[in-house]
């Protein structure tokens, strides 16, 4: 399988990620829309490469006890070859029961990216609600399937009991965290 480096995105990136964007979406984000979401304290961009080519990006929010995921995308030529399994590989890799403690990762997706729904169900993402009224790509108002990544519950409960010795109170004290 073809190992795509993702490091940070930086501003140079910029050219090769407005073109897949382009390529990705019927309302694309311009420039403007990436600076001002990158500028938030909490906003992150990453990107994918391969033959020192950018061949795939992903914008997400660092919250308290999730990551959210904004926007993805793969060049058009690049689909299907695995890009889009290393960046959501990257922020799954991200979540934690220790340490951050963030376990969840989300996003909200338009009702008609039927594609992007069934991919994003492969990865592991669960339809979890609706939020109505979510404005899409092209500028008109739909709704949008929030979708979400948890780490699995019975992973957590073993996790959980290796790290906090053998002290039942502790242990319960932990849960009750999880669960907040
Ligand atoms: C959705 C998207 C990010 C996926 O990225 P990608 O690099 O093409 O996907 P990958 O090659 O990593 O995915 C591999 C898996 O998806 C499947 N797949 C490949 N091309 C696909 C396609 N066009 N549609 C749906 N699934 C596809 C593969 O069979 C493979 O499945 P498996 O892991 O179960 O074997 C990409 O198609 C894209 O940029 N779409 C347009 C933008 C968009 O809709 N973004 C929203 C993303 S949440």
């Amino acid at each position: 399988m073809t190992h795509y480096h993702v490091r940070w995105m930086i501003r140079r990136d910029m050219t090769e990620i407005l073109q897949i964007e382009a390529q990705s979406f019927a309302n694309p984000w311009d420039e403007e829309e990436f600076v001002k979401i990158l500028r938030q304290r909490n906003c992150i961009g990453m990107v994918a490469e391969h033959d020192s080519r950018v061949v795939g990006f992903v914008i997400y929010e660092l919250h308290k006890f999730h990551i959210e995921f904004l926007n993805l995308a793969v060049a058009a030529d690049m689909r299907g070859r695995g890009v889009g399994r290393a960046l959501i590989g990257r922020l799954i890799g991200k979540l934690s029961l220790q340490g951050n403690r963030r376990t969840m990762l989300r996003c909200r997706i338009s009702e008609y990216n039927d594609a992007a729904i069934r991919w994003l169900s492969r990865r592991g993402l669960r339809a979890k609600g609706i939020d109505r009224q979510f404005l899409t790509d092209d500028g008109t108002s739909c709704d949008a399937i929030r979708m979400e990544y948890r780490l699995d519950d019975r992973e957590a409960d073993r996790v959980i009991e290796s790290i906090v010795s053998a002290d039942g109170k502790a242990i319960h004290v932990r849960r009750e965290e999880r669960e907040e």
